[in-house]
């Protein structure tokens, strides 16, 4: 039997529709919107997922008319659907939509907000529960939830629930992601508020979950005595395009590391939660956060590395250094790159670096975790011509290949010992098929259904920035000299290879060639 036949991943698999309720989208005139959420619901819509009862609201400072922005909708998600529109469902869909013009700071906007919540809900009967959808610019993020405390828009009454969902950057640093929770804290209960990681949504991230848990295989190679280091690399041939206003503020480091790379980390680090109910996998995660040992200010410029892009060249055409790029400064010192060395101090990892790199305009779009063994004890084909044997090497692929595969030595046909290294290799697509989504549908769909699991509790956040404000605060004080650094289209400073070189490792190369293309056997010297 084709295995193949024995998996069911159409979206229906994931259960029945949510319950019935109202999304308010605020920043509804934004990127955000147009490009991932709208898709992303409609997705649902598509997959018989959301409920007859449903009802969007979008909110935002421009004047349009619900008719303007069911118009401005059904135009867009023609350019960004994934996976196709068909012109029932949204016609459903389409329906759905209402619009409110205001200023968020105007606490008048939150009145008509309850007066319009009051119309859809009888219009729709979505009964009262209501999902608050934060999709604006950070600064809002306070104010918004205030004064959805003030008018009392977010008090939960009978059965009827009320969520917050917070997209990121949450904090700029420590001390503003304390303070935001803070804020958000006065308001609602921490069962609320959904702090969302998009990265989460992405089925091979979560697939590292059901790697690691559902096999009883890998469990036991996975730690110290095995384990020789753990690779994270999210390379992306992105430049920063038209948001150089938010990148001059944040930079690799706060965009990528404290979010994005750490949900990696934690999930490849952590303990097997006691079950799979959001609390203990948090709680395990956080352990993992806390237990990533601080590094030491004298020591920030020895374990990091900053790098920011010159001009070079991307699948053959010239593009600018990012002091060239809209809305960046000519003198800008923001860091597009950021590798580091970091140290988990627990049993299952003590003495096992976990090295992370993430940049931006590198030579080609890869985002995997490599989890490199130790070497065999000593070379038992010594009289043969084999010199060295080469360590196994599990890589996860997150994207855009998605996938997991195992590297290992093989004897190469012939008369003489040769060995080469070959690779069993699991693609998602092979199995499963494309499923098209744009990475927020089980996360939305989640939070319809309260499932915290696959978002960010606010211990979680504070203990991420924790690790890496010791970086902020170092970087800050001792600028960057040598900015640009490495030309697009490379694969970041050299800085970076010293990094793993000076510890006797490499990065491995997220191009190198898998079975599909397989290189010739290097290992071996005839
Ligand atoms: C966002 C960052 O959170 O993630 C962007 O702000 C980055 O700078 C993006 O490009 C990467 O996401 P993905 O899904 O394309 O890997």
């Amino acid at each position: 039997m084709d295995p193949r036949d024995r998996v069911a991943v159409t979206p229906e698999a994931a259960g029945g529709p949510a319950g019935p309720c109202a999304m308010v989208l605020f920043g509804a005139a934004g990127d955000l919107i147009k490009r991932k959420l709208m898709p992303a619901i409609y997705n649902l819509a598509k997959g018989r997922l959301l409920p007859e009862q449903f009802a969007i609201v979008g909110v935002s400072i421009e004047p349009f008319t619900t008719e303007e922005f069911r118009q401005r909708m059904t135009q867009d998600i023609r350019q960004y659907a994934v996976g196709g529109v068909d012109v029932a469902s949204w016609e459903w869909f389409a329906k759905r939509l209402y619009y409110l013009s205001g200023d968020f700071k105007d606490p008048q906007l939150y009145e008509k907000l309850a007066d319009t919540l009051a119309q859809v809900e009888k219009e729709q009967n979505t009964q009262g529960n209501r999902l608050f959808y934060l999709a604006t610019s950070p600064e809002f993020f306070p104010g918004v939830v205030q004064q959805l405390g003030a008018a009392r828009l977010a008090r939960e009454e009978g059965q009827q629930w009320r969520r917050v969902v917070i997209e990121k950057p949450f904090g700029h640093d420590l001390a503003s992601a304390v303070a935001l929770n803070r804020a958000i804290g006065e308001v609602l209960e921490e069962k609320q508020t959904y702090r969302i990681d998009h990265y989460l949504g992405k089925e091979t991230v979560q697939n590292i979950l059901a790697f690691r848990f559902a096999n009883g295989i890998f469990e036991p190679v996975w730690n110290r005595r095995y384990v020789d280091h753990v690779q994270v690399t999210v390379a992306e041939e992105l430049g920063v395009e038209l948001r150089g206003g938010y990148y001059e503020t944040a930079g690799a480091l706060r965009d990528m590391v404290p979010n994005h790379i750490f949900q990696l980390i934690t999930l490849t680090a952590m303990e097997p939660p006691i079950s799979f109910d959001a609390e203990a996998v948090h709680d395990e995660q956080t352990k993992v956060l806390r237990a990533i040992q601080p590094i030491r200010p004298e020591r920030v410029l020895d374990q990091t590395v900053r790098g920011q892009y010159g001009e070079g060249a991307l699948g053959g055409q010239r593009v600018p250094g990012y002091r060239g790029e809209p809305r960046v400064a000519a003198d800008s010192q923001t860091p597009t790159y950021v590798a580091m060395a970091l140290h988990i101090d627990n049993w299952r990892w003590a003495g096992v670096p976990f090295y992370l790199r993430t940049g931006k305009r590198l030579q080609s779009r890869a985002t995997q975790i490599v989890i490199r063994f130790h070497c065999p004890p000593f070379v038992l084909f010594r009289k043969t011509s084999v010199e060295q044997i080469p360590p196994n090497e599990l890589v996860i692929n997150i994207q855009p290949d998605e996938g997991i595969s195992l590297r290992f030595e093989a004897k190469v046909p012939g008369p003489a010992v040769r060995l080469g290294a070959v690779n069993m290799d699991f693609q998602y697509a092979d199995y499963f098929g494309a499923t098209p989504s744009t990475g927020y549908e089980t996360l939305i769909y989640d939070c319809m259904l309260g499932d915290p699991t696959l978002f960010q509790r606010a211990d979680m956040v504070e203990a991420a920035w924790t690790v890496v404000q010791p970086v902020l605060d170092v970087w800050k004080a001792l600028p960057p000299r040598d900015f640009p650094n490495y030309a697009a289209g490379s694969w970041g400073p050299s800085q970076a290879d010293e990094l793993l070189r000076r510890e006797g490792r490499e990065w491995r190369d997220p191009t190198r060639p898998g079975p599909r293309h397989p290189a010739a056997p290097a290992t071996a010297k005839s």
